[in-house]
């Protein structure tokens, strides 16, 4: 009881203080007012694991569920979006141009695709993994040098983080379609899965050896052909 009443009284007290600052009566006071008040700290309104409700017509299990699908795809396509940013900065030879151009377009898809999955988490009550340091510890794509490296294996390693995100996806999707998230499952297959496929095409396209300016007879001598040469 006593220390209840302590309690209120210290209350009383701070709400007393906090009046006085917003009534200042000398200027110096009221320059306060502007000042603005940097450094605050507190703890966290919502863990990272922890999910807030929100009436959805879904489970607390399916909600959960999805969230987690979300974070990993989420960690993921952040690290393949900012794979494409590295790229398109370090990219190198003939090909330069046009590389710098389309590594920078599948950037800008790939951004829309960390917002839908962000929000998502966050519309299902979770919370939506952000920061480089925690994508780093929860991504599954093979960890990139920080130097350049050829145009082959920056396309050859795009293409894998490609195929490591639409395996994933699809495997969500089917376990968020048999749960009744039909949001997840639309977004995994629609955004995700699509996206990425058409991007896998444009990457792998350019790892064809097919020849730029002269044609290669098919037994590969390197003489023209006679059907190609009319
Ligand atoms: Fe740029």
């Amino acid at each position: 009881m006593k220390t209840e009443t302590n309690r209120s009284a210290k209350k009383n007290q701070k709400n007393s203080a906090v009046l006085n600052q917003a009534q200042p009566s000398s200027p110096n006071s009221r320059k306060a007012l502007a000042e603005p008040e940097v450094n605050q700290r507190s703890p966290e309104i919502q863990k990272f694991d922890a999910r807030i409700r929100l009436p959805l017509g879904l489970s607390d299990k399916v909600c959960k569920q999805s969230i987690a699908a979300l974070n990993q795809v989420l960690a993921d396509t952040i690290t393949l979006r900012d794979m494409y940013k590295k790229h398109h900065w370090q990219v190198s030879g003939a090909t330069f141009y046009q590389l710098h151009l389309l590594f920078d377009k599948h950037y800008d898809e790939q951004s829309k695709i960390v917002d839908l999955l962000a929000e998502r988490i966050q519309l299902l009550g979770g919370v939506s993994i952000a920061m480089a340091h925690d994508v780093a510890e929860t991504t599954k794509v093979e960890r990139v040098p920080k130097g350049r490296e050829e145009v082959p294996v920056q396309i050859s390693r795009l293409l894998s983080a490609h195929e490591l995100i639409l395996k994933e996806a699809r495997q969500y999707a089917r376990a968020a379609d048999e749960a009744g998230d039909d949001g997840t499952n639309d977004l995994m297959v629609s955004d995700v899965v699509r996206t990425n496929e058409l991007q896998v095409w444009f990457l792998a396209e350019h790892l064809a050896k097919a020849p730029l300016t002269e044609t290669t007879d098919s037994a590969g001598t390197g003489e023209k052909s006679a059907q190609s040469a009319h």
